[in-house]
Parts: C-alpha cells; structure tokens; sequence
C-alpha cells in the first residue's frame, strides 16, 4: 500500500510539475519588451522589472490597484491637453481613429497601455514565474493582477487628462454611459475642472441611442459642473473617413 501511495504521489507530483512549467510564460515578458521599445526613452527592462514585481509570487486574486503604484510612479503618464481619448465599449472604432495619430490618445496609445493592451498576466503563490493562461477572467475576483493595473492606470490617465477632453461611446447600445465601467466610474471622478476645460462626447450611432439618451444627461450631472459638457453623433463610416486623414483637424 505505501508503495502504491509512494508512485501515486509521484505522478502527482510528475503531472502538477508539467502542467505548471506549460502555464509559465516567456512571451510576456518578449511582448512587453517587443512593445515597449516602440516608445523611444524608456527603460522597458527597468519597466518590466518594475511591472513584475507587482503580481509574481502573489495570489492571482490578491493584487490590490494600489499594488501599482509603483509602475505607475515609474512611467507617469504625461499631461496631456485637448488629446486625451476616454472611450467605453467602443474598443474597435476609438483604437481605429487613435492608432497612428498622434493628436488624440488613449490609455492603449500610452507606453504601458501599449505595452499591456489585450494581454493577460498573473503569478502564484510560492513560485517566481510569470503566467498568461489559467489567470482569473475580467469579474472573477475583484483584486485581479490585470483588473488591478486597468482600474490603476486608468485613474492616472484621467488625472493626467487637460484642456478639452474626448470621449467615444457606444450609440448601439441603450446606456452608452454605464455606471459600472471604468470610464463612468473611475475616470469621470477624477476629471478635475481646474484643469480640464471640456468633455466632448463623441456618440457612435447608428440611431439606438442619441445625445438625449437618459444616461447622458446623467453623466452631464455626474461631472464637475464646471467642466463644459458637449456631445455629438457621428456615424461608423465618419470615423472611418477621419481614421484616413493623417492631419488632425477637427473631423465632425
Ligand atoms: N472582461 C474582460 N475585460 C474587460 C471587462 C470584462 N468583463 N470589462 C472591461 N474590460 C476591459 C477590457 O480590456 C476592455 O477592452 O476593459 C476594457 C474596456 O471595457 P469597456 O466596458 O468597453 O469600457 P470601460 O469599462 O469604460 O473602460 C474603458 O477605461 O482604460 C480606460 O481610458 C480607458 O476610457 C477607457 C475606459
């Protein structure tokens, strides 16, 4: 019996060694890297490092926002007047506008939300390793390792926002401005109005939703009252038309 226990317990340990060594992952570390070096004047090691440290040898589910402080103190976004991009659910269309121009950004036109854009990560107890599979999905927990670094970066990209500010919601959808995402409710508390002057929303629609939707003009209430409030439809094809135009005048 103790030798039936013994050769058990050594495939065990055999099958929980293999599965694990599969589950670390070198590429994130090369994709952060690949990424970052886009950027001119960062140290992307430095960086890495910094990142790192935040999630290894950590429950999954036990990374607090404020556990990335540090990263975020390391590689501060800069202040940016009239071209901070805020979007919600419109991933597709806002990156399509954004991606190659530099006159507005969003927090994935960034060096760390480039760097960290669609990617998965998180660590494990006891253990050094960096893993991109078997990490806890979006809701799953709270306090996730990506969830975390999201709501974090998101609260110093809002802060870092000036001057005349936009935002790409989703027409298609009947509450373009949902209290629960991380623009309603991390992003628009931090909209200072000693510093930014406006919040121009920009309403993808193909007619869902329009300017006069109830959760706009909750959102209307929900700023600071000195910031000026705007909001325009556009179409999908409008976007794509101004996607083509390498200058950055103003489009609608
Ligand atoms: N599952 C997985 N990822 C999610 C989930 C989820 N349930 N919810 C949000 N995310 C992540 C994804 O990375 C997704 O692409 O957040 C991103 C945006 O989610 P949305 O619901 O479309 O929008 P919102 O929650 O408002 O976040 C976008 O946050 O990072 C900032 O500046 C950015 O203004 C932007 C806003």
């Amino acid at each position: 019996v103790l030798l039936v226990v013994l050769v058990l317990l050594i495939i065990i340990a055999v099958v929980l060694g293999v599965t694990l060594t599969g589950r670390q992952s070198a590429g994130l570390k090369t994709d952060f890297l690949n990424r970052c070096q886009n950027f001119k004047g960062y140290d992307c090691e430095n960086i890495w490092k910094t990142f790192k440290q935040v999630f290894v040898n950590r429950d999954p589910c036990n990374v607090s926002e404020e556990a990335y402080d540090p990263l975020i103190a390391a590689v501060p976004f800069k202040r940016l007047c009239n071209q901070t991009m805020l979007w919600s659910k419109t991933n597709k269309a806002v990156h399509e506008l954004t991606t190659g121009r530099d006159c507005l950004q969003t927090i994935e036109d960034t060096v760390l939300g480039s760097s960290l854009n669609n990617l998965s990560w998180c660590g494990m107890k006891g253990s050094e390793e960096t893993f991109t599979t078997g990490c806890p999905e979006w809701n799953e927990c709270v306090n996730n390792s990506v969830r975390s670094f999201w709501r974090r970066a998101s609260a110093a990209f809002a802060e870092a926002a000036c001057g005349d500010v936009s935002v790409m919601l989703n027409g298609s959808i009947s509450t373009p401005f949902n209290p629960t995402s991380v623009f309603a409710s991390i992003e628009v508390p931090r909209l200072n109005s000693t510093k930014v002057k406006s919040l121009n929303i920009v309403l993808v629609t193909n007619s869902v939703s329009n300017c006069s939707n109830a959760s706009l003009q909750s959102l209307k209430t929900k700023l600071d009252q000195r910031i000026v409030y705007t909001c325009k439809e556009v179409t999908e094809s409008q976007i794509t038309d101004c996607s083509a135009k390498p200058d950055c005048g103003r489009c609608w």
